[in-house]
This record gives C-alpha cells, sequence and structure tokens, in this order.
C-alpha cells in the first residue's frame, strides 16, 4: 500500500515539500492548508497531479482544508506558520507561530496520532518543544528540521571556498536553529583530510559566518519570506528515512534525555532516522571549546523555550 505524507502549511516550503515527494515517489501527498488557502492548495496539487505523466509518477497529490482528508498519515510535515521578514529574526515569529502552532497540534493530536512528525516552522526548536507538548506523542515520534539545511549550508560554501565536489564535503552543524548553531570545524573533512588543514582561519571564519546566516541572506533577498527550496529538500530526507526505513544518521532536532548533558529540551544532535522514528542519537566526543559554543546555543533555545506560553 503507498504511504500517505501530510504536509501541513501549503506555502513556498509546503508546495516544495509537495513536489519533491512526488518526484521520489515517496508516497500520496495530502497537501493541508487553512481555508482562505484553499485556492492555493488545490491549485498546487492539480499542477503538480498535471506533471506527473511526464516522467510517469504514480503518486498523487490533494491539496485541501479538511483534517478529515490528513488522516491518517505516516508521515506529517509542518510548515504552517507566517515566515521571517527581512531585519527579523527567528525568535521574532514565537507569539504568531506558537498560535497556529497550538491549533495544529491539537489537529495532529486528534487525526494522525502514529504519524511521525517533522516540524520546519520556526523558532524551530522552540516550536518542536510546543509540538511535542501539545500531542503528547513519543520523544522519538516528534523531531524539527534545521541541522539537515544548517549543514547543507556549511558543505555548500565550503565546497565553493575549495572550488571541490560537494560530495566529498563530510560536516556537520550541532545546536539550535539559532545565530549560535555550531558548525562543527574539527569534524569537517574534505576528501579525507581535515578542512583545518585546507582552508586558512579567516577563510574558515568566512564559511562559518555564511553558514550562521544563511537563512537571513536569504530572506534579505526574498524581500516577502524566507528560504524554501533547501529547507523543502532537507526535510524530504528525513522523511525518506523514515518511511525506507534507511536509518541515516542525519543532524536533527531531537528530544535530548540526558544526551550532551540535556534533559527535556530539543537542540540540533546527530539522529538516526528509521521506521522507529529517532531511533538513536549520537554523541559526539566535543572539546571545551566546542562545549562551550552547545552550551552557549543550549542557552538561547533554553530562552526561548521560557517564553512558549501552551
Ligand atoms: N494550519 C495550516 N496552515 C497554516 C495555518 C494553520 N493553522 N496557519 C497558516 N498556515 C499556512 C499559511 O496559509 C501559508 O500557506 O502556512 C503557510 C506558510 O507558507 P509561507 O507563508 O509561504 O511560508 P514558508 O516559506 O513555507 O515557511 C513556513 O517555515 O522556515 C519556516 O520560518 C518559516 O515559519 C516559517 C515556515
Amino acid at each position: 500500500m503507498k504511504r500517505k505524507i501530510g504536509l501541513i502549511g501549503g506555502g513556498q516550503i509546503g508546495g516544495n515539500l509537495a513536489l519533491l515527494a512526488i518526484q521520489k515517489q515517496l508516497g500520496d501527498v495530502v497537501l493541508y492548508d487553512i481555508p482562505q488557502a484553499e485556492g492555493l492548495v488545490k491549485g498546487k496539487a492539480l499542477d503538480i497531479n498535471q506533471l506527473t505523466a511526464v516522467e510517469g509518477y504514480d503518486c498523487r497529490v490533494t491539496g485541501t482544508t479538511d483534517w478529515n482528508q490528513v488522516r491518517g498519515s505516516d508521515v506529517l510535515v509542518i510548515t504552517a506558520g507566517v515566515p521571517r521578514k527581512p531585519g527579523m529574526s527567528r525568535e521574532d515569529l514565537l507569539e504568531v507561530n506558537l498560535k497556529i502552532m497550538r491549533d495544529v497540534a491539537a489537529n495532529i493530536k486528534q487525526y494522525c496520532s502514529n504519524a511521525f512528525v517533522i516540524n520546519i516552522a520556526n523558532p524551530l526548536d522552540a516550536m518542536v518543544f510546543a509540538l511535542y507538548k501539545i500531542t503528547g506523542f513519543k520523544k522519538n515520534q516528534v523531531v524539527g528540521m534545521a541541522g539537515v539545511l544548517d549543514t547543507s549550508r556549511f558543505k555548500f560554501f565550503v565546497s565553493e571556498a575549495l572550488g571541490c565536489s560537494i560530495r566529498d564535503v563530510e560536516a556537520l552543524v550541532l545546536g539550535g536553529h539559532g545565530d549560535d548553531m555550531g558548525p562543527l570545524i574539527r569534524h569537517a573533512i574534505v576528501g579525507g583530510g581535515r578542512l583545518t588543514q585546507l582552508l586558512n582561519k579567516e577563510e574558515i571564519d568566512d564559511v562559518v559566518r555564511r553558514t550562521r546566516d544563511g537563512g537571513a541572506e536569504l530572506v534579505a533577498l526574498y524581500k516577502t519570506g524566507s528560504a524554501y527550496f533547501a529547507p523543502a529538500a532537507s526535510a524530504i530526507a528525513m522523511a525518506e528515512s523514515y518511511l525506507l526505513d534507511r536509518k541515516r544518521v542525519l543532524p536533527c532536532t531531537a528530544y535530548l534525555d540526558g544526551e550532551y548533558g540535556i534533559r527535556g529540551y530539543f537542540m540540533g544532535v546527530p539522529a538516526q532516522i528509521g521506521a522507529g522514528g529517532v531511533e538513536k542519537i549520537f554523541e559526539l566526543a566535543l572539546n571545551e571549546n566546542e562545549k562551550a559554543e552547545m552550551d552557549k546555543s543550549f542557552d538561547s533555545v533554553k530562552k526561548t523555550v521560557a517564553s512558549v506560553k501552551l
């Protein structure tokens, strides 16, 4: 039987998620949005369905404003919320997006109690926390997408700086999805060699800065919203690993239960995603500097989570 992928929010990221899910033939897609956006999601669904003949895709998209149609989804990806505008931080979105998350999470609990849920809405770490608390789902069932995107940006800037293929860049970004995120320089490997031996300090600082500001750079360019292609591709990698039980180890915003010395919060760490959802957290041996960066990032996450009133 085909798998069912529920996309909550049919805006910029939602539409790209639907397209990628169909192109990868992961399953049938339900693209849900609020009644005011009915034409948008029905239009996107019809448009994507009309391309299925080109490559012979057998999966279909349904655009809907009815939660009944989302019922029984195997995996859900949430993008319901408002994106940043120039000059805004992700944290500035908390109040407006938390209001939306309250509604979305309550419906998820009612209609999709067995789904694996991936959240993209910002501020990411706090929104996943809210989602987890409102649904009361298991800790392995709820996750946030940020690390795959931040890591992809990091790898891209490294490959640009070196002029080498992105395939041979191994790297990771840890921590919260905010200005304190931590690209792990010491762990970055290109073609078997350490990044620290391939780029000088200035070049590395530049890569780190562009990675951290990757989202803001796009907000400044787009002016009306935030990134959507790369976030969609990143969440699809996570959904695919879950649906196909690939057990990929991906940097995700996962619930920490003592790992990295943190308990009861969601933070970006390498996590194994398979049929069991978040099956395992990988704990890296961090040096003093890296631990200090992780702590700083955790402090920022804690501060935002403290403002989450459920
Ligand atoms: N239920 C479902 N969808 C909703 C709800 C709701 N309660 N409230 C708003 N939406 C929908 C909007 O109607 C809109 O179509 O969410 C969609 C968001 O789409 P965009 O505005 O295009 O935003 P997008 O770029 O997709 O980003 C969504 O992801 O990266 C984060 O910061 C970003 O929080 C933002 C989210």
